[in-house]
């Protein structure tokens, strides 16, 4: 993928006008990148870094495009505004990669994605990352079977994404390498976000719809601790796998998954 230099504005309002326009695309094109090597897993580092370059051609855009409207009579004080919560959604999700998690990273992208509402911005929404499906061996922890398929293709093709990975965390033998169990964890931490992404942006409102949220969120912050405790040695892998993750998958799949997709 070809990323374009972001380029001062020339002299003439049409063709600076065209060269905003120009820089814009190359931010778009830069998000779509970004959200590409999400999707295909890459290491936090690698997207910290690629995040940091893109704020800092979105900084310098800004510049422009605030120099540019404030010649043509634009809303100063919304653009900026708008700006600045955008590179602090960026931070923040700089901030989380620091510490190891990417809790913000859905809100920040919706932030680019309606400030970047043309182009090249590829919906994140869409697709899994990269993930093998291989749930059905005789030996696998959880076995894929009707009860748990809610016969919505999209959600079972997720549900099953997330029993495959927890398969492959409980077939890892204890003298595994760390980095293939950082690996799978991350894979799972990744596929559950996603998952709870998605399933967010299709509720209808309404109670039910807060509660399934809340649900959500206090998922999340279980399975955060137990990455944090089973990396720092706090907590066993397989006993959290085959003692929590476990149920903790079946149940979400069973109960709040059932009540509000399968209506
Ligand atoms: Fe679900």
């Amino acid at each position: 993928m070809t990323i374009r230099p972001v380029e001062p504005a020339d002299e003439t309002p049409v063709k600076k006008g065209a060269a905003i326009a120009e820089s814009r695309a190359a931010l778009a094109e830069r998000a779509d990148e970004i959200a590409h090597l999400w999707r295909l897993g890459a290491e936090t580092s690698l997207l910290a870094r690629r995040l940091a370059e893109f704020r800092g051609a979105a900084t310098l855009h800004f510049d422009e495009e605030l120099k540019y409207s404030r010649e043509h009579g634009g809303d100063q004080p919304q653009r900026l505004a708008d700006y600045t919560d955008m590179i602090g959604k960026i931070d923040r999700v700089l901030t989380d990669f620091a510490a190891g998690t990417g809790i913000h990273w859905f809100q920040m992208f919706k932030a680019v994605r309606r400030f970047l509402p043309d182009p090249a911005v590829e919906e994140i929404d869409g697709d899994l990352p990269a993930l093998t499906s291989h749930a059905d061996g005789q030996d696998a922890l959880i076995a894929w079977s009707a009860d748990l398929e809610l016969g919505v293709k999209w959600i079972d093709r997720h549900h099953r994404a997330l029993v495959d990975t927890l398969n492959e965390l409980a077939r890892l033998p204890s003298w595994c390498d760390q980095a293939e169990t950082d690996a799978l964890l991350e894979r799972l931490r990744r596929t559950v976000w996603h998952h709870f992404h998605e399933e967010e942006a299709r509720l209808s409102k309404g109670a039910e719809a807060s509660e399934h949220v809340a649900h959500h969120r206090d998922l999340l912050a279980e399975l955060e601790q137990l990455i944090f405790d089973v990396r720092s040695g706090r907590a066993d892998l397989q006993m959290v796998v085959r003692g929590f993750l476990c149920d903790w998958l079946v149940e979400h799949i069973q109960t709040t998954d059932r009540r509000d997709f399968t209506r």
